[in-house]
């Protein structure tokens, strides 16, 4: 898979930039991603999670509903040959929203743009981006919600008309000028689905939420990464780094990178569950996934403050987080085990929360 850096603004035609070193400056705004190259292809560093990313819809572990719905958009759109309808992807991050922007990319046979909102910062930067698309093409922005306000507006009537109105001039000489656009497919992605604006947030045909993975997905996640990775892994063991991955399938191969240290560095031939248990402990991971940034906060709302309730801000500046971080990084997980409540007052530490601090204390 070929990824390509290249500059918001000056982004060249399909094939055009195989081979092409980015400019140093320029690197970071966008990636390309293009389904026909071959691994090995790649003209720039690829994210080490790129290798363990399935390029596949069947080869998406979990999420049914999702990837149902978006296998029928596919087909559907492919038999009308038109573009796909924007998508907004929603949900804790690491569990793979980018990964099906990719994915999507892929069935279609078209090139993924990749970006994010906070690298949109002038209206060239997404005006250049829009202009190089071709027919079909995704373009893919991270962090939506963090779009500036003159890029949204940007998007409106390219989004729904696949037209640019750019204004020339200012003042009273000031005139709107319309370019036309390809149709293209935006796909959106965020942590924070309540904090989008709802004009933007109406432009998406398909909204989709990303859940946390249940064990068996994870497991099944898990198997699969370590046959890339070339280790020999039990069952039981890709099931210990399941549990300790927080549901989530990025945080699953960041612990298995670390598993196969401990393995490598023992001499250790077939990975068993103990020895899953003896790494991550080591990472201070426990059997539930928590860690330390966890603990901390649970410990400080049953050791400071009696459970609670304490309010979002309270706890980030007693914790040194920041609050936007704790809630969509820290906290969603913490939720979904029934550690931790939100109410009106504030949040409150539940008593499975202070069971599993005591049994942990004491084991
Ligand atoms: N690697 C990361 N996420 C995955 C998923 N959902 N399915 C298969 N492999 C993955």
């Amino acid at each position: 898979m070929a990824i390509v850096s290249s500059a918001a603004g000056s982004a060249p035609g399909p094939g055009s930039t195989r081979g092409a070193r980015p400019r140093p400056e320029a690197v970071d705004a966008t990636r390309l991603i293009d389904p026909a190259s071959q691994p090995g292809d790649e003209t720039d560093l690829p994210l080490r999670e790129d290798s363990l990313r399935p390029r596949r819809l069947a080869d998406y572990i979990g999420q049914s509903e999702l990837k149902q719905v978006l296998g029928i958009a596919v087909t559907a759109t492919q038999s009308r040959g038109e573009a796909l309808d924007h998508v907004l992807l929603y949900g804790p991050p690491g569990l793979g929203k980018t990964t099906m922007a990719l994915v999507l990319a892929e069935e279609l046979g078209v090139r993924c743009r990749i970006t994010s909102a906070p690298a949109l910062e002038r209206p060239r930067d997404i005006v250049g981006l829009l202009v190089n698309l071709q027919p079909r093409e995704l373009l893919f922005i991270d962090e939506i919600h963090r779009l500036n306000r003159v890029a949204e507006e940007i998007l409106y009537p390219a989004m729904e008309d696949f037209r640019l109105d750019l204004t020339v001039g200012k003042g009273t000489t000031a005139r709107t000028r319309t370019l036309p656009l390809a149709p293209f497919t935006l796909v959106g992605a965020t942590t924070r689905a309540g904090s989008l604006s709802s004009p933007l947030r109406d432009r998406f045909g398909l909204i989709q939420r990303l859940e946390f993975y249940g064990l068996e997905d994870l497991q099944a996640i898990v198997e699969r990464a370590a046959g890339l990775l070339g280790l020999v892994l039990e069952p039981a063991a890709a099931l210990e780094v399941a549990r300790r991955c927080r549901g989530t399938p990025r945080i699953a191969n960041r612990l298995l990178r670390r598993v196969r240290d401990v393995a490598a560095v023992g001499g250790h031939g077939a990975i068993g569950a103990g020895l899953v248990a003896e790494a991550l402990s080591l990472h201070r991971v426990d059997d539930r996934g928590l860690d330390a940034s966890d603990r901390r906060l649970l410990t400080l709302l049953l050791e400071g403050h009696g459970g609670g309730p304490v309010g979002l801000d309270t706890l980030a500046a007693a914790l040194g987080e920041d609050p936007a971080t704790l809630e969509t990084v820290v906290e969603p997980y913490l939720l979904q085990l029934g550690f931790l409540q939100r109410t009106p007052r504030g949040r409150v530490a539940t008593e499975a929360a202070r069971r599993h601090l005591a049994w942990e204390a004491a084991a």
